[in-house]
């Protein structure tokens, strides 16, 4: 997955105008950005282009507004966020092509930066109408696609400006599609994958097409209890999708004919209503469910064996959390396996690669967040990649 431009790759682009692909959709509470890591992300693509002389104008869209100027959710509330973080001044340029834009870069000197309007404010954006890109890309010299959690979208500024102007990733896209080689694409093995979460529907191609690629699957949340009860473990009151019983049954057959070990929980926390640290927790094994209770987290000595598995890999891919880790006591299995693979990552013997929603949550959780080889902060396009589909957003960089 290495065969794109980079950086690397540009000349002298003193003057010349970058159009930057970014990732701004940024959690906001009452109109202020709560967490600015996606900026963050961003930032040594900004700075690289700027420093060389190049006028740099991103371009990133923000929430669904589906093709109409809608003012709660323009761009120009991030500027400020921008600003900071980067250090520099940054210009709001209202609109993403035509003369607006074209007075904005003659205004901008070289090494200046402007935040374009958002992207899917123009119904041709989502459409990837190859008019809307090439109006775009006729104010610019060269394009950047820094935002692999947008690559899922085959958007006109996410795969069509490839096409029309020369096309490089961006250190945060390469980092990413350098540590994704390493985790799925030519990983050293053994290889497992921790896939975690409330429930197996919405994870099923992930499954699917992880059991041809790892040598051991661990299954923790909600979806746990789906493959306990489709094998016939009475989970009691458990959050379990009991439909799925002969689709988690075809995983299970489908792993065993690729060789992949499947690991699910034998003891497990239970309690009887789900609150924090409820007088009702216990552990017990797996078979041993009260009717009234839910399993909550994967017990002790599921946990201890996890970690001897973990021991015995080079490389691991984590997607979703092994309880319901947002609520103590019930984080236990996650914080405990978390710190094991990060420890084993800084003995250097185990490659770790993280991500998805609350995966990232739950790794700054246990503290360890920084110290596995790489976590994602890619939503949906982090799944689609653990789904082993083509990302247009890469692919057109790869032409
Ligand atoms: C994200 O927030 O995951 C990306 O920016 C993609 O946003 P979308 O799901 O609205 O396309």
């Amino acid at each position: 997955m290495t065969n794109f431009k980079t950086l690397d790759d540009l000349g002298d682009i003193r003057g010349k105008v970058a159009l930057v692909r970014v990732d701004l959709n940024l959690p906001m509470k009452d109109g202020r950005v709560t967490d600015d890591t996606r900026v963050r992300a961003a930032v040594p693509t900004i700075l690289e282009l700027a420093d060389a002389g190049a006028k740099v104008l991103l371009l990133a869209h923000f929430g669904r507004p589906k093709g109409e100027r809608v003012s709660t959710q323009s761009l120009s509330m991030v500027v400020e966020t921008v600003r900071n973080v980067l250090g520099r001044e940054v210009m709001f340029i209202p609109e993403i092509a035509g003369p607006v834009v074209a007075q904005a870069i003659g205004i901008l000197g070289e090494g200046g930066i402007g935040i374009l309007e958002n992207t899917r404010f123009w119904k041709g954006e989502e459409k990837n109408d190859p008019d809307l890109a090439k109006a775009i890309a006729a104010n610019a010299d060269f394009y950047v696609n820094d935002a692999f959690s947008a690559a899922h979208r085959a958007h006109a500024t996410t795969e069509g400006l490839a096409h029309v102007l020369p096309a490089y990733a961006g250190r945060a896209m390469q980092a990413e599609l350098e540590a994704l080689e390493k985790a799925l694409g030519k990983p050293a093995k053994p290889v497992a994958a921790v896939v975690g979460g409330a429930k197996v529907s919405s994870k099923l191609d992930v499954l699917k097409h992880l059991v041809t690629k790892v040598d051991h699957l661990i299954i923790g949340g909600g979806m746990a209890n789906t493959f306990l009860a489709a094998r016939g473990v009475d989970v009691g009151k458990s959050l379990c999708e009991h439909d799925l019983a002969s689709t988690a049954e075809e995983i299970l057959t489908a792993a065993d004919a690729a060789g992949c070990t499947v690991h699910l929980p034998y003891d497990v926390v239970v309690a009887r209503e789900f609150a924090p640290n409820p007088p009702s927790v216990r552990t017990c094994n797996v078979h041993e469910v009260a009717a009234d209770e839910m399993i909550l987290d994967i017990g002790p000595a599921a946990t201890e064996a996890l970690a001897d598995v973990l021991k015995t890999c080079r490389t691991l891919v984590w997607n979703g959390p092994l309880g319901a880790f947002e609520t103590p006591p019930f984080d236990t299995a996650t914080v405990s396996l978390a710190r094991t693979a990060a420890a084993l990552t800084g003995e250097g013997s185990l490659v770790s690669v993280a991500g998805g929603g609350d995966t990232v949550a739950a790794l700054n959780q246990a503290r360890v967040g920084d110290q596995f080889s790489y976590v994602s902060t890619a939503g949906g396009a982090f799944l689609e990649w653990m789904e082993g589909k083509d990302l247009p957003g890469v692919v057109a960089l790869q032409r």
